[in-house]
This record gives C-alpha cells, structure tokens and sequence, in this order.
C-alpha cells in the first residue's frame, strides 16, 4: 500500500454567512485572490494566497446559522489516501473529481471534524471563470483572477490550522499514525496543545477542548508584515483581537472575522527551533 503522502496544505474552509458580508475581509483585507471555483454549488468560493493554498468561504444555507468548518490536505495521490484510510478502518464519506481534475474525499476524524483530502489544483482545462465575488461559470475565457493590488495585508501561506480535539491521544493515534504527521514541539507554554508537522513545514496544532468548538478551529497565515497587519485589524474593531509571542520568536495576532470565525495572522521571520522536545504525545519541555 502506497500510503498518505501529504504535500501540505490544500485549502482552509470557512462557513460564512453570506459573501457580501464576509468576503471583502478576504479578498480586500487580507489580499487573496478570488479565483474560480471547481465545485457546482455556488456557496463556496475560491480564494488563494501566494504560495497556492487556498481558503474557500462557504456560504450559509440556513439564514442565521452558519455551516461547518473543515480543512483540506494537499496529498499526491487521492486513490492511494482512500485506499490507506479505509485500510485504518476510516470511512470515507464522498469522493470524486471537480472540473480541473482536482480528487478528493472527505472523512471525519475521531472527534467529528471533517477532512478533505485533495490532490493538486489544475491537472486539467476547465474553462471556468468568475466575477470578483467568486460566482464562478462554465465558460472558455481566459482564466480569471480578482486580486486587490492595495490591499493593506498580504497573505503569502498557511503556516498552520488548529482543530478542536477532546481526546488527545485518540487524535494523536489518528493524525500522527494514520495520517502520517510528525509530533514535533509545541512553541506556546500550554499542555493543551499537540503541533504536528507537515513534510512542506506547515503545522496542524490539536487543541483540546471540552467539546469539539467552532471558534477553536482556524488558520493560521504568514503575512508579509505583521505589524502592519495589527495597525490594520485594530481600526477595523475586529472581535477578540488578541497578540501573542510564541516561544521559536514568532508574533501572532488572532481577530474574528465578521462571522466570529477565528483568524490568525503570523510573522514572517524564521522559526527559532531546537531548545524544546516533545514526546510522543506532544508534551513539550525546555532543555
Ligand atoms: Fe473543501
Ligand atoms: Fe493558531
């Protein structure tokens, strides 16, 4: 069996209400570039950042209520990630191919949150195209993108996504051996947290809660300048703005976006590594 090989990242999602509530924190804020979507409903939008990776808003169904969140691993090969998963005894609960060729299959993980497993965007024509909030359609135009050139903050990858977890070593046996990351040490001084490599350097962070929460869940992004990004975010009186320095020398802001989703911004300055460990369950300790 070939197994999972993940290659990062593929796409962060985000239930949103509607798009012209939420998205032009995206698209005019934070600087992603709206991009067509490979999926037929119309309440999911494309956005990406520099390095590829993408964040798609998903709009609500349901007035008032938002949907659920979930987090796409890039992986080389869907087939050989099905195959590996339902080897685990992981049931895979949809799968297929969108317009440009992209496989991909959900499942849950031990705490109910979803994943996506995706291989890589554009392995084939599509055609597709979209207007500057993301509505996408069947067409044979130029491949469109609709990115703010003065746009104050500018997104360049994903540096991390946390998801809420109630029982940490039922998460970790999931995320660390059946998944395939690396447990490596945690850069925050609390227990509640397990960080978890990705071969390309993203991290997933498991956070333990009582119950599996929405607003635990978020990404976690570099940005070209961080300090200006605080500037930016502090007069747009975002929600629950909150700075904090890690321990490998990066800074972090955390702020909702206008949905109470949690968003967090990351400096870009190399990581200082090497001065803690973790064991296998993710405890880490100075040395
Ligand atoms: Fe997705
Ligand atoms: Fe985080």
């Amino acid at each position: 069996m070939a197994g999972i090989t993940i290659t990062g990242f593929n796409h962060i999602a985000y239930p949103i209400s509607t798009r012209a509530h939420t998205l032009p924190l995206y698209r005019d804020i934070l600087g992603l570039a709206v991009i067509p979507s490979m999926v037929d409903g119309p309440a999911v939008i494309w956005t990406q950042m520099e390095s590829g990776t993408m964040i798609h808003p998903i709009e609500s169904s349901e007035p008032g209520k938002l949907g659920t969140f979930h987090l796409a691993f890039g992986v080389e090969s869907v087939p050989d990630a099905i195959a590996s998963l339902e080897a685990s005894g992981i049931e895979v609960t949809s799968s297929g191919e969108r317009y440009d060729g992209q496989e991909f299959a959900f499942v849950n993980d031990p705490d109910g949150n979803r994943l996506e497993f995706a291989s890589a965007n554009n392995r084939k024509p599509h055609g597709r195209v979209c207007d500057e909030w993301g509505v996408t359609t069947n067409g044979d135009g130029p491949a469109s993108r609709h990115q703010k050139s003065d746009a104050p903050i500018r997104v360049l990858s994903a540096e991390h996504a946390a998801v809420p977890v109630t029982d940490r070593k039922r998460a970790i046996t999931f995320y660390r051996d059946v998944v395939g990351l690396e447990i490596i040490p945690s850069m925050v001084e609390t227990d509640g947290l397990t960080w978890l490599g990705l071969p390309n350097g993203s991290m997933l962070h498991l956070v333990e809660t009582e119950q599996g929460d929405a607003h635990t869940y978020h990404g976690g992004f570099v940005v070209e300048d961080l300090d200006g990004a605080i500037n930016t975010i502090q007069q747009l009186d975002a929600e629950n703005i909150n700075i904090g320095d890690r321990l490998d020398g990066r800074r972090a802001l955390h702020f909702d976006d206008p949905d109470g989703n949690h968003v967090e911004l990351v400096s870009n300055n190399p990581a200082r590594s090497g001065h803690r460990v973790a064991d296998e369950w993710g405890y880490t300790k100075d040395i």
